[in-house]
């Protein structure tokens, strides 16, 4: 994808990651619109970031996507890049009955979300010269958390229903890119913001900008820190780094 000249949707554009990409990309020459529920913050951005624009958006809610397709595609016929960033991470106890309601609640976030949400901007992005869809998964898509299973499961059908989408729009205008970060500093989790084993935020958006820049066609975005858990099973460390996950509580 190019990295200037795009006009861009970013879901989960309220904090963290989606935030931090949001906020690079209308640095280098991109019309950037934030997505989010928590209005408070979509108004602060667009009160401190004068160019950037906001939409409410609940990806776990199939009316409110409709409506943000219809408030977006008006404000920005031109729209060309979605991306796929809300998601939510909580612990589970399996054991306890108690836990269905977080995974129900993750995989209609983090599985059903981006489905509904592609499905509602997709022909819009196809109606473009050239157009991108990124996805967000994680390194835990390829070896688990334990105490985060119904997640863990969400980002690797993320991983594979990426690839499937890219076969399906070879050929098309529209690109498909992937993003899996490793554990970054941000509040996803309560503690994650502070976890001195998970990579600072700036350090992450730097190198994903970077790759994002130096390789247009890039497929799979790839940080360093990501390697150890992205090529685990095909280096033969799968059990070794599933063990090491499974003494960790986030
Ligand atoms: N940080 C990490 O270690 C890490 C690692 C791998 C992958 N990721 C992925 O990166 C993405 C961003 O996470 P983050 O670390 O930046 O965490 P974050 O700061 O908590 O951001 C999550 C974003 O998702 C939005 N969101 C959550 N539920 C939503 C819903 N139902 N509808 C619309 N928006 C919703 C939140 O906005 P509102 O609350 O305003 O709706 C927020 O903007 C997630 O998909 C996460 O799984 C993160």
């Amino acid at each position: 994808m190019k990295t200037t000249g795009n006009t861009m949707l970013f879901t989960g554009g309220t904090s963290g990651i989606g935030l931090g990409l949001a906020l690079r990309f209308a640095a280098a020459g991109n019309t950037v619109v934030v997505a989010g529920r928590r209005k408070q913050l979509l108004d602060a951005i667009v009160a401190e970031h004068p160019g950037i624009s906001a939409v409410e958006l609940d990806v776990a809610d199939p009316a409110s996507i409709a409506a943000a397709y219809e408030a977006v595609s008006r404000s920005h016929p031109e729209l060309d890049v979605l991306v796929n960033m809300a998601g939510i991470m909580l612990p589970e106890d399996l054991r306890d009955p108690g836990h269905l309601a977080v995974a129900e609640a993750t995989v209609t976030t983090n599985l059903l979300g981006p489905i509904r949400v592609l499905n509602a901007f997709l022909p819009l992005l196809l109606r473009q010269d050239d157009a991108t869809v990124v996805n967000v998964s994680s390194g835990l898509a390829f070896v688990p958390l334990p105490a985060t299973p119904t997640y863990n499961a969400t980002k690797a059908a993320i991983h594979s229903w990426t690839e499937s989408l890219r076969v399906q729009l070879a050929g098309s205008s529209v690109q498909v890119v992937e993003l899996v970060p490793p554990a970054v500093r941000t509040d996803l989790m309560p503690g994650h913001r502070d976890d001195e084993s998970a990579m600072p935020l700036e350090e992450y958006l730097n190198e994903t900008f970077e790759i994002l820049r130096a390789r247009p066609d890039v497929e799979e975005v790839l940080v360093d820190r990501v390697r150890f858990l992205r090529f685990a099973e095909v280096e033969g460390r799968y059990d070794d780094v599933l063990a090491l996950l499974s003494s960790r509580a986030s």
